[in-house]
């Protein structure tokens, strides 16, 4: 076996495994690769990656094998059939999945006899090198602190806490937000141009507005904490609000989804408000209290 300290296994050669592979080997580190399709390995190999011909041999190589997946089904999928080579191994898990999914991955593994680690990546696409990614791990601290220097090159390190599945809560928290944005910016883009104008011109003012948006995360989340908070004025102004870019998206053929069900959470946090006696916040609606609370 390779030396613990600078040799991995990747396993999962899709974009994000292909750019992790070249961050270990530009930092020095020895990497074994194994992927489905055997011919993404090709380019590893030319970068200077060693191909192992089966999964065994790719888990026989190293001790920490760093899984790049589209989810945790196909970590069943390619590690079951070689199983009993597990034991002993850390397997640092860095594909998306649901928490869940996560804590389930774990206990398999470990009743396999080996260690695990989650990870979320935050990377600007798939450049991991980009300033503004990092990687959310969890899972036992010990483990992580064992192995976080080899798995550094990745990107920077936020460690967060042993619950397996918290890497993941945190990343989907984040790409809960993430995937509404990009949308959003894709029906306001269409609606500048649809109109006849410039999307260069706008885009300057979506960036400045943006700035305001670390002041509402710090307000809402205080509130966030104390149960959410909301006054009906606000609530039928968002309403309103809501109508007008659903016409402003129609006058020019535009899709207005989104912000048919950003109204539809207004309205049904009015309603809720007038069936309450009190004005009920779309964090509420969003099920953060429960009914027995
Ligand atoms: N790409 C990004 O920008 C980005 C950014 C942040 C996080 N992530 C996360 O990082 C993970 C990997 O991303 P990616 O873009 O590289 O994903 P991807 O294009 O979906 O590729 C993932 C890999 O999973 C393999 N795979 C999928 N199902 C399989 C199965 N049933 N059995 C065996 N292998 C299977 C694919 O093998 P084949 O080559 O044989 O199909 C491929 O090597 C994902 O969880 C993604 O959400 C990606």
């Amino acid at each position: 076996m390779s030396d613990l300290r600078r040799s991995v296994t990747v396993i999962g050669l899709g974009p994000m495994g292909r750019a992790m592979v070249a961050a270990f080997l530009k930092a020095g580190v020895e990497v074994t690769v194994w992927n489905r399709s055997p011919e993404k390995a090709d380019a590893m190999v030319q970068l200077g990656a060693r191909r192992a011909a089966t999964v065994a041999e790719a888990l026989d190589a190293n001790a920490v094998v760093v899984l790049s997946l589209t989810h945790y089904a196909a970590m069943y999928d390619v590690l079951g059939p070689a199983a009993d080579r597990l034991r002993g191994k850390v397997i640092a898990n860095l594909s998306s999945d649901s928490p869940g999914q996560a804590r389930r991955g774990a206990a398999w593994l470990r009743q396999h006899g080996a260690e695990f680690l989650s990870g979320g990546v935050m990377s600007v696409g798939d450049n991991i090198e980009h300033p503004a990614s990092y990687i959310f791990y969890s899972g036992p601290r010990a483990v992580f602190g064992a192995h976080a220097e080899l798995l550094r090159p990745l990107s920077p390190q936020e460690y967060l806490g042993p619950d397996d599945g918290l890497a993941q809560v945190f990343y989907q928290g984040l790409l809960t937000v993430f995937h509404p944005w990009l949308l959003a910016f894709d029906q306001a883009t269409a609606m500048i141009a649809r109109s006849g104008h410039d999307i260069a011109q706008f885009v300057p003012f979506a960036v400045r507005s943006s700035a305001a948006f670390p002041y509402f995360m710090e307000q809402f989340s205080v509130e966030n904490q104390n149960g959410g908070w909301a006054d009906v004025a606000g609530l039928r102004m968002m309403d309103a609000g809501a109508q007008h870019i659903i016409d402003a998206s129609a006058e020019v053929g535009v899709d207005a989804t989104l912000s048919h069900t950003a109204q539809a959470f207004w309205r049904r946090a009015v309603a809720a408000s007038a069936a309450a006696g009190r004005a009920v916040s779309t964090f509420e609606l969003m099920g953060a209290i429960s009914e027995n609370s």
